[in-house]
């Protein structure tokens, strides 16, 4: 048995923990878009409302789903948003492309349909434009499409197209991985058009918020620098990390179980470093509009699979053909909440957050069959942070505790814990990350009553949810000890994790 005693800092508040933090992104990839979300108008066996299935949104609904990045990914970059207007029947079948899959593509479900699906969810939209095959006029024309307020041709269309009112779109990307399937470019290249593309668009709504593609620190590094009178071109950097040293998807060692959680938790220093080259750039620019705020965008992030994959670590394990779906269990959701630990610590530089992707694809939070649906544990997961949206993030100081093993160097507790603060309550979710041990901790928190508490956990990490169990792994309530001195006595089983409110 692990003792850890875990004390509050609310004395230091760290800041807002911005509902973007828990983005998801939709692409037309695999079973995604068509069949995950959108079963069409046409559907008669599988509910739906206006085309997408109902038991889908109804679910999203309740974790929520604050923010959605759509089309793609790599998707974006063949994506042409005119072919998604218009009567359905009008619209042309093109060739559907990302990551090496090529299908047929009704473009049924194109820009009003997704607007649809947002507003159903209460989500923010986060469109992702194409500079791979696009051109900076019909990113433009797509903006002002969505956004113009004047009563230009394309806003008139618009209207005829159902929407009298503007759309009011905030987040747009410029392009999406085009260090890769987005053109190849260099950092210098990608640079020189990121800036005639965000000036241009600036012109057509100056409210837009535009989010450059960044890659790796080389990358990153050279397009701030290729970049650096430009910076008040940039609202947002955007970043992705995909974790793939953790094995097999459920037939992973104890050695990968723990390789994957630390993955996760090195995405914070990702975002740290790439926050530092931009506070460098901004520090060193002499111009005061260069120094408004960047945030980083981590707008893809997860676990992928070997056997969802043909490249990287394991990659022989792929399945064929390859349908980028995959095993979603319990430590995958620790992994989530590993990661989201880092979001809240860095919640005054990241801005935004998209888990990829939101239906059967990747790191799933939901997975469908025919007209059976399920909710995978990192549903769980990300629905346990449900009281830390909009709180002010604090610190968790570890005062006495076990490390992790195989933390390496880091030294990283086997029992960690984020913590936040809203309307007199104070959330924390902890995790156990200990493979077999269960962990026993004391809080230090002034507090008379527990409002809420439960607990995310299963006999092996390895237990995910299927059609056939779709509640093997799943909340229950955890009991929650006061000693009447401010100290709590929080039980947790091995490979576990937690969510207790306090007020
Ligand atoms: O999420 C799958 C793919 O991963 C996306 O299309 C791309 O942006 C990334 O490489």
């Amino acid at each position: 048995m692990i003792e850890t005693t875990l004390t509050l800092r609310a004395d230091a508040p760290i800041g807002t923990i911005s509902p973007r933090l828990y983005g998801h992104f939709a692409e037309h990839l695999g079973r995604c878009c068509y069949d995950g979300l959108w079963v069409g108008l046409e559907q008669k066996d599988i509910p739906h409302y206006e085309g997408f299935r109902a038991d889908v949104v109804e679910a999203l609904k309740l974790l929520p789903v604050p923010l959605l990045r759509w089309p793609g990914g790599c998707y974006a970059d063949h994506y042409h948003w005119r072919d998604g207007i218009g009567a359905p029947a009008q619209r042309p079948i093109r060739l559907g492309m990302s990551c090496g899959l090529q299908v047929e593509d009704s473009n049924a479900l194109g820009t009003h349909e997704f607007l649809a699906l947002c507003r159903m969810l209460g989500a923010e939209p986060y469109l992702a434009g194409n500079v791979g095959s696009g051109t900076v006029q019909e990113m433009c024309d797509w903006l002002e499409y969505c956004n113009s307020t004047v009563a230009s041709s394309l806003a008139r269309e618009r209207a005829a197209n159902g929407s009298p009112a503007a759309f009011g779109v905030k987040l747009w990307g410029v392009g999406n991985e085009n260090w890769g399937c987005g053109g190849h470019f260099d950092a210098y290249s990608y640079a020189i058009e990121y800036r005639r593309y965000a000036t241009m668009l600036q012109h057509v709504d100056p409210t837009a918020e535009l989010v450059a593609c960044g890659h790796d620190d080389d990358w990153n590094k050279a397009f701030i620098q290729a970049n650096q009178r430009h910076l008040w071109l940039m609202n947002h950097f955007s970043i992705h990390r995909y974790w793939i040293n953790g094995g097999p998807e459920t037939g992973f060692s104890e050695q990968q179980y723990y390789e994957l959680l630390t993955e996760a938790h090195e995405t914070e220093d990702f975002v740290v470093r790439t926050a530092g080259y931009l506070h460098e750039a901004q520090a060193g620019s002499n111009e005061q509009r260069n120094k408004r705020k960047i945030g980083i965008a981590l707008d893809e992030w997860g676990v992928w699979h070997p056997e969802a994959r043909e490249w990287g670590p394991d990659g022989e394990l792929h399945r064929d053909p390859n349908t980028y779906e995959q095993a979603n269990t319990l430590r995958d959701a620790l992994a989530a909440a590993v990661a989201l630990e880092g979001f809240h610590r860095q919640c005054d530089v990241l801005t935004l957050a998209n888990l990829a992707q939101i239906v059967n694809v990747l790191q799933s939070v939901l997975m469908t069959d025919g007209g059976q649906m399920w909710l995978t544990p990192t549903y769980y997961a990300l629905q346990l942070h449900l009281p830390h949206l909009g709180a002010t993030a604090i610190p968790v100081e570890v005062t006495h505790g076990t490390a992790q093993p195989h933390s390496g160097s880091q030294q990283i507790s086997a029992v960690t814990a984020t913590a936040s603060l809203k309307d007199k309550a104070t959330a924390l979710t902890l995790i156990n990350r200990h493979y077999d041990q269960a962990a026993s901790v004391t809080l230090n928190a002034p507090a008379s009553s527990v409002k809420i508490a439960q607990l995310l956990a299963a006999d092996d990490p390895r237990a995910q949810n299927s059609a056939a169990q779709p509640d093997r792994v799943k909340p229950v309530a955890l009991p929650v000890h006061a000693d009447g001195t401010g100290r709590w006595r929080i039980e947790l089983p091995a490979h576990s994790m937690a969510t207790v409110v306090l007020e």
